[in-house]
């Protein structure tokens, strides 16, 4: 019998597929069901930044660009940080699978210790949504990731539960940055957040925010980072964006990710897409006489130099009958 349980930052998931944090995993039935589904962990919706600033009375009309996004999903749940930590302590009580707590950062002054009544409020571990973009043509690209570094440190220095950073995809030196994040103490790596989209209605002018469910092609830029930076930065990594079959977590779990974290597909097919997922791994294991998942892990990456290389191939240079030939 294939074993699909893994150690993720010291956490032990009965399954690598993590229902991923989205409006449904602030349900309680929702997370009921992905546990009877199989899954690993779950991470909770986010509590953003600008909810705790509200607490604190400093209310902006100018939300950060992916809160105005997960809040518009569903306008009408708010939290505020003592909703939060009752949220928290609800999910801690319903399920028995690791509960993994997120915040919305900007910077570090809301965190430091929050993050630590989320602790005490019974989460496993805390994912940092961490959403500092430099906007700003005199805000470099160091002084940025400093902050991501700094949030890191403040929060690290309050909790003792396991740490994930979910970083976006628009640093200019991927590998170097998880490498950083690494060293302030991160435990695990979530790859990419997922940034709200906007168009611009050539009617009215109006810009309106696009919201869209991933595709399952959108999986493939987060792969290639997957792959370069697991064969490179000793960090667990969880992979999200267009898990919809198990096709997608073999991908990303032969390519070095730890676990991955679903959550259009959860909207699009309902729960059972992670017993769908976990089946469908434990049957490739079989078929490949795979014990246990860990054996598996970056098999198409770490060990595949030349393979990852080839990820880092930007360009076509010729294509013929659907493969790239160098
Ligand atoms: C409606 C919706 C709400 C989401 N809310 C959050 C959130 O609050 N915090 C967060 O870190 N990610 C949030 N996400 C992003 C997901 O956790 C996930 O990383 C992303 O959607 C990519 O995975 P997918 O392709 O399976 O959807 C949300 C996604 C959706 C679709």
């Amino acid at each position: 019998m294939a074993d699909i349980s893994i150690d993720y930052m010291g956490l032990k998931l009965g399954s690598p597929v993590i229902a991923g944090s989205s409006t449904l995993t602030k349900d309680m039935d929702s997370l009921k069901k992905a546990e009877d589904a199989g899954a690993g962990a779950v991470v909770l919706k986010s509590l953003f930044e600008e909810e705790l600033r509200q607490d604190a009375g400093e209310i902006e009309d100018d939300y950060h660009p992916e809160a105005y996004d997960y809040m518009n999903a569903d306008a009408a749940m708010v939290y505020g940080s003592a909703e939060y930590l009752e949220y928290v302590k609800k999910a801690a009580d319903k399920i028995s699978i690791p509960v993994i707590a997120s915040i919305n950062c900007e910077g570090t002054k809301w965190w430091t210790d929050f993050a630590a009544n989320i602790e005490e409020a019974g989460a496993d571990a805390i994912e940092l949504n961490v959403a500092f973009v430099p906007f700003d043509k005199d805000i470099n690209g160091t002084s940025a990731e400093q902050k991501y570094i700094d949030v890191v440190k403040s929060v690290k220095n309050k909790v003792d539960i396991p740490v994930a950073v979910k970083i976006g995809s628009n640093f200019s030196a991927i590998p170097n940055m998880v490498q950083k994040l690494q060293d302030a103490g991160a435990d695990s790596i979530t790859m990419f957040n997922k940034y709200f989209q906007l168009k611009i209605n050539t009617k009215t002018l109006e810009l309106e925010p696009i919201h869209t469910f991933s595709e399952p092609s959108d999986a493939y830029s987060v792969l290639r980072w997957v792959a370069i930076t697991s064969r490179q930065c000793n960090i667990d990594i969880s992979a999200t964006t267009g898990v919809y079959n198990e096709d997608m977590l073999l991908q990303y779990l032969l390519a070095g990710a730890k676990t991955v974290q679903v959550a259009s597909a959860l909207y699009k097919d309902g729960m059972s897409v992670i017993s769908d997922l976990n089946s469908g791994l434990a049957s490739w294991m079989k078929h490949r006489n795979i014990e246990n998942v860990s054996e598996m892990i970056g098999l198409a990456a770490k060990k595949k130099v030349k393979q990852v290389q080839t990820f880092e191939r930007l360009q076509y240079i010729k294509i013929a009958d659907g493969a790239i030939f160098q």
